[in-house]
C-alpha cells in the first residue's frame, strides 16, 4: 500500500480535526470543528493519506523559543495521530524523516513537544527539556523560614484585562532563559487565560514596583473542591512571573492570604522556582517533578549559532550517525562564548561523542556534560567533559510551562 504524505489541503482540515478528536478520545473536544482543527493552519500540516483517507495527522507550530538571551526558530510538534487500522507500518517514521528536513530547510532548528508517550520520541532523539515541579500547599503552610514577606501590594484583574500589564514582565522574565515560548496574543488568551465551566474566572494579581508591574500570577478560585471543614476552596496558579525577590515573596503571601484556600495547586512551575528554598516546611508542598516537553536538535550549525551563552570554550565533537537528521552527523568543532558562537565540519580528531538525544539534552542546558559521562551517554576526556560543561549551562533551570 503506498500513501501520500504532504500537508492536508484547506478542504481536509475537518478530518484532520476528526484524528485529533479520536487519538485524544475527546480531551480537545469531539467532532470535526474542535481545538485540534481550529488552533492548525494547514501549511503547518504534514499527514499521511490512503487515498482520501488521512492516516496520520501532523503538524508543528512555527513558535520562538528562548534560548539564554538568544531565541531560537522552533518546530512545536503537536495533533500526531495515526488511526489504529495503520499503526505499526511505519507512516509517524516517515513523517518525521520528511518534517525534521522540511524544519531545517524552514530555518527551524530545533523542534520539541509534549509527549503522550515518552517512549515514541525518545526512539526519534527526542530529549527531556528541564521538567515541571508540582506543588500542592495549604495557605496555612505559606510561611517563609526567615520570616521576611513581601513588601509590594498586589492588584487584582479579570486576566484579560491585565493582559497589556502584564507581557512586559513575561519578557522580561523568559528573556535570559531556556525553554519559554514567545506568547502570540492567541495563546494568552486561549490557553493561560482561558475561562472554562470547571474553572470559572481567571485572575490576575499584579505586583508593581513604583508604577513599574514587576510579577504577576494568574490563578483561578473554586470553592468545595478541598475536604476541610474550614478552607474548602482551591487556588490552581496558571502562569507566574516575577522580576526580583520581592515580587516574588509579595506573590506568594497575597496567596497566603487567602484564608478559605485549603490547597493552592501549581502544576508547571521551573524546577529552579525558590519556593523549596525560602519555605519554613518545604515539604507541606509536597513537591514533585513530572515530565515537561520533549526537545530536539534538528540543525547542529544553526542551533549553535543561534542559541546564547553564558559560558565559552572550543571543542570538537563527534555526533554519532543518525539517519533522521544526517547533515548532523560527523565531527564539529564548536566555539562559543557570550559574544557568539559557531559550528563547522571538522577533520580533527574529536573530543568527545555522543548521539543526538543526548546532545539535545547537553544543548538545551538540561543536563550536565559530567552527569551525562558518568551515566556512559557522553564518551570523552575529563577536560572536555569539563568544556562541554562550561559552554552550555545556563543561567536557570530549562523550562517550557505552555501546553500545546
Ligand atoms: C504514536 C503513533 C502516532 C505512532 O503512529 P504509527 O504510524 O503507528 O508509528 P510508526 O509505525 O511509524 O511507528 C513508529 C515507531 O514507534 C513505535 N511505536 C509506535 N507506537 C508506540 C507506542 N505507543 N509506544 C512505544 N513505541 C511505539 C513503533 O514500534 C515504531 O518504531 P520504529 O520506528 O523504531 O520501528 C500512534 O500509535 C498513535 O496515534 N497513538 C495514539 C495517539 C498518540 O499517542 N499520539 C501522540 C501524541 S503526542
Amino acid at each position: 500500500m503506498t500513501f501520500e504524505i504532504r500537508p492536508a489541503r484547506d478542504e481536509e482540515m475537518d478530518q484532520f480535526g476528526l484524528m485529533g478528536a479520536y487519538s485524544y478520545a475527546g480531551a480537545f473536544g469531539d467532532g470535526a470543528d474542535n481545538v485540534v482543527r481550529n488552533s492548525h493552519r494547514p501549511e503547518w500540516t504534514l499527514c499521511a493519506f490512503d487515498g482520501p483517507t488521512m492516516a496520520t495527522s501532523f503538524a508543528a507550530f512555527p513558535f520562538t523559543v528562548r534560548a539564554d538571551g538568544n531565541t531560537l526558530s522552533y518546530a512545536g510538534i503537536t495533533a500526531v495521530g495515526t488511526r489504529p487500522e495503520y499503526r505499526r507500518r511505519g507512516l509517524l517514521r516517515q513523517i518525521m524523516t520528511r518534517a525534521f528536513a522540511e524544519e531545517r530547510e524552514r530555518g527551524q532548528c530545533v523542534a520539541g513537544l509534549w509527549a503522550s508517550q515518552a517512549a515514541i520520541y525518545q526512539r526519534y532523539g527526542f530529549a527531556a527539556l528541564g521538567a515541571c515541579r508540582q506543588y500542592s500547599v495549604d495557605t496555612v503552610d505559606i510561611q517563609f523560614h526567615d520570616g521576611v514577606t513581601g513588601t509590594l501590594a498586589p492588584r487584582r484583574y479579570a486576566a484579560v484585562d491585565a493582559l497589556d500589564e502584564i507581557k512586559a514582565v513575561y519578557r522580561a522574565f523568559i528573556e535570559p532563559r531556556f525553554g519559554y515560548l514567545h506568547r502570540a496574543q492567541v495563546m494568552w488568551r486561549d490557553t493561560v487565560m482561558a475561562e472554562t465551566d470547571a474553572s470559572g474566572p481567571v485572575w490576575c494579581a499584579v505586583v508593581y514596583d513604583d508604577q513599574r508591574p514587576c510579577g504577576y500570577v494568574i490563578y483561578t478560585l473554586r470553592a468545595n473542591k478541598v475536604e476541610h471543614a474550614a478552607r474548602g476552596q482551591e487556588i490552581v496558579i496558571r502562569d507566574l512571573a516575577w522580576l526580583d525577590a520581592d515580587a516574588y515573596r509579595s506573590l506568594w503571601s497575597y496567596l497566603a492570604h487567602h484564608d478559605l484556600v485549603g490547597r493552592v495547586l501549581w502544576e508547571n512551575a521551573p524546577v529552579d522556582d525558590p519556593l523549596t528554598e525560602i519555605l519554613a516546611e518545604p515539604r507541606m508542598l509536597h513537591h514533585r517533578d513530572a515530565e515537561g516537553t520533549w526537545f530536539r536538535v534538528v540543525d547542529l550549525p544553526e542551533a549553535i549559532r543561534q542559541r546564547g551563552y553564558s559560558g565559552s570554550g572550543s571543542l570538537v565533537v563527534e555526533l554519532e550517525p543518525d539517519t533522521l537528521t544526517p547533515w548532523n552527523n560527523g565531527n564539529w568543532r564548536i566555539e562559543a562564548s557570550v559574544d557568539g558562537a559557531s559550528a563547522e565540519h571538522s577533520r580533527g580528531e574529536a573530543d568527545c561523542r555522543m548521539n543526538s538525544r543526548t546532545f539535545s539534552a547537553l544543548y538545551s542546558g538540561t543536563r550536565k556534560a559530567s552527569d551525562l559521562h558518568h551515566w556512559g551517554l557522553i564518551e570523552g576526556s575529563p577536560e572536555a567533559v569539563r568544556t562541554l560543561d562550561e559552554m552550555f549551562r545556563t543561567e536557570y533551570a530549562p523550562h517550557c510551562p505552555d501546553h500545546y
